[in-house]
């Protein structure tokens, strides 16, 4: 009989990092991530066959340096989690393969987690220093804004079982428009970082961009057309400008397109926040590492008297322990997966969208 109390492993799979990590009772026992930034870097961006072969290398490692760090072995773990949706299907598999064979292996429940879900919940992580009672946490039920590289949705979340979407991007994700910038100006990927030093250095004021669905309050976000206005705003600077100056428009141009997104994600979220009358509202995803976005948010959380929960920049982008905590507030709940059928889905949105529907 498996201990429920007992901790649970995480693994992600689902871009270009291998990672996972050991939770208990939310606390990170032991967390790893094998990045496959260097790899993907001089694509310009992630290519997925790349990617799978490169988890299918990295997964055992990552996993036993886990239990390693962490001092247990798999007899000691009540449940094994593994995000099976949505992602990049090839890089998916790898890990739900793994997470099955382990769970049949050391006779563990499996969780399938959704992976946009498990960057929310690591608003829950908790610091080994810290005790349950004591440690605060967002109240039931929240707002959360998740902001990756494949989606921008803010949720109405009531469990760990139960998001209803709330609003999302019409178009490209944030993350995503930060990438496309970053590749129309030549920074290095992945996009969203570099981006942000560039705009540390630059003056919000010397482009005119559009701050994108004013006027519209139905929770609906869009990031194209100001990715193409940046574009236009490119194509019109005079060819023959000095490397100095180049450097300086583009530096501009990011401070402009930040602030702009970052306008734009504030006024949204805190409208439909408010309108759903949410007081908590959680940041998460690899946006949210965004020090812009976390100040503009927590001001107007201010402004507003509502409570802001930023995850810690360690757990925004990609990470395992998310899954785990995830995979624990599930397993606590009696929520687990059977191993012969749990499937990996590229979209796992789409299950989830009408399920908030019934
Ligand atoms: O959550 P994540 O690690 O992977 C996905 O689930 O997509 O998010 C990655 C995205 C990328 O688009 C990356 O450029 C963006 O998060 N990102 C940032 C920052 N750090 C990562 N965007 C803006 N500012 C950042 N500091
Ligand atoms: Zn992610």
């Amino acid at each position: 009989m498996t201990n429920l109390a007992g901790p649970v492993l995480g693994l992600e799979t689902s871009c270009d990092e291998t990672a996972a990590a050991v939770v208990q009772s939310g606390v990170v026992l032991a967390h790893r991530v094998a990045s496959q930034v260097p790899i993907h870097q001089r694509f310009g961006g992630v290519v997925p066959e790349v990617a799978a072969r490169n988890h299918l290398l990295t997964v055992l490692p990552t996993l036993q340096a886990v239990l390693s760090d962490a001092q247990l072995t798999p007899q000691q773990l009540s449940g094994i989690a593994t995000t099976n949706r949505p992602g990049l299907i090839g890089a998916l598999l790898v890990g739900v393969q793994t997470a099955k064979a382990l769970a049949w292996a050391w006779q563990k429940p499996l969780i399938g987690v959704d992976h946009i879900h498990a960057h929310v919940w690591a608003s829950f992580l908790r610091p080994p220093t810290e005790t349950a009672t004591q440690w605060p946490v967002p109240r039931l039920p929240f707002a959360a804004l998740a902001v990756s590289g494949g989606h921008t949705s803010l949720y109405a979340v009531h469990g760990a079982d139960r998001f209803e979407l709330l609003g999302r991007s019409l178009d490209d994700a944030a993350g995503e428009a930060f990438d496309k910038l970053a590749k129309l100006l030549g920074l290095p990927y992945p996009g969203g970082p570099n981006v942000e030093l560039a705009a540390a250095r630059g003056d919000a004021t010397r482009f005119r961009l559009p701050r994108g669905m004013l006027g519209r309050d139905d929770g609906a976000y869009s990031f194209s057309g100001l990715k193409t206005a940046a574009r236009l705003a490119l194509e019109a600077l005079p060819p023959d400008l000095g490397e100095a100056e180049r450097q300086q428009a583009t530096d501009d141009l990011c401070a402009t397109f930040q602030g702009a997104v970052v306008e734009q994600l504030v006024r949204v979220s805190l409208a439909s926040a408010e309108r759903h009358g949410l007081r908590d509202l959680v940041l998460a995803g690899g946006v949210a590492a965004n020090s812009a976005l976390r100040q503009g948010l927590a001001e107007a959380c201010h402004r507003k008297r509502m409570r802001f929960w930023p995850v810690p920049p360690a757990y925004c982008t990609d990470n395992g322990a998310m899954v785990a905590g995830l995979g624990e507030a599930l397993l606590r709940l009696g929520l687990h997966d059977d191993p012969r059928s749990l499937d990996a889905l590229a979209t796992g949105e789409v299950r989830r969208l009408a399920a908030a529907q019934l």
